[in-house]
């Protein structure tokens, strides 16, 4: 589906108030959000306990990855992306823990992968194993709302799992960002369910939360989720020259392309 943006509704809202349901959030669903911050949200600041958590939740991102599947389904909707271009050149923003640079890299000859994230942390780690020694592979430590690159430097941009951790003013400026130094944008994040199926699921988690950083997180980041038309007001508010297509969602990743016209 392809999505005209830019409408008048859009420009006039106050973007930083804007639902994570989207404008047209029911009651029910503007009730399920939070300014909670994940674990992964906090700087450590020498805090050795929190540190801890955030490894290990980045570990276990890196493990549901591996398991279920989403690094490999996350390759291959990159791929398909730049399934015409010859040696294409893929910058993956938010990469924690780097196992879908990891993939692109394996499976693709001749990709070049840019492989970043704004935590020095993960950075480091990613730059200390073998992505940071692969000949086709460069890591660096960036910000997906302040990209230190030139205009249409990449083919592709990628920012899995992570779009939902930035407030609404800072989630409009990947789109705007992603959108100049690469030909395409691919935001990978979670579905928000419809809220009666949303409060259900919520149910279901919040008891476990406690127990384990990555429940925990994996809460706040239900609640942060943005909807389909979160997502289409946000491309709209960053630029109205900015086409963006939906796919999947509901119980399985939503995944939206962003490009300018
Ligand atoms: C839930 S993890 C996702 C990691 C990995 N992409 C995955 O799919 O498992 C979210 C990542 O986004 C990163 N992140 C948060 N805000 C960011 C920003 N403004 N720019 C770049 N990365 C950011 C975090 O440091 C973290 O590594």
């Amino acid at each position: 589906m392809m999505d005209g943006v830019g409408t008048s509704t859009v420009s006039t809202i106050d973007i930083t108030r804007m639902p994570r349901g989207g404008p047209d959030a029911s009651c029910l669903d503007r009730l399920l959000q939070t300014g909670r911050r994940e674990y992964l949200d906090r700087a450590s600041d020498g805090d050795a306990d929190l540190e801890a958590r955030k490894r290990s939740v980045i570990r276990a991102l890196d493990w549901t990855g591996e398991v279920f599947g989403n690094h490999e389904k996350f390759a291959k909707i990159v791929l398909d992306e730049v399934a015409e271009v010859a040696d294409p050149r893929i910058l993956e923003l938010g990469a924690g823990h780097g196992a879908l640079s990891r993939k692109l890299l394996d499976w693709h000859p001749t990709a070049r992968l840019t492989v970043t994230d704004v935590e020095p942390a993960s950075v480091a780690a990613i730059a200390a194993g073998d992505i940071g020694a692969h000949p086709r592979a460069t890591v660096r430590e960036m910000d997906a709302t302040s990209l230190d690159a030139d205009d249409e430097e990449f083919d592709l941009a990628v920012f899995a799992l992570s779009f939902h951790h930035l407030p609404p003013d800072s989630a409009a400026r990947v789109f705007a960002e992603g959108t100049r130094v690469a030909t395409k944008l691919v935001i990978i994040d979670l579905p928000r369910p419809p809220a009666p199926l949303h409060v259900l699921q919520l149910a279901a988690m919040l008891p476990l939360a406690p127990f384990a950083p990555f429940l925990h997180d994996g809460v706040i980041s239900s609640l942060r989720a943005y909807s389909p038309s979160a997502m289409r007001a946000l491309a709209a508010y960053a630029d109205p020259s900015i086409e963006v297509e939906l796919r999947g969602g509901l119980f399985s990743p939503q995944v939206v392309v962003a490009s300018r016209r």
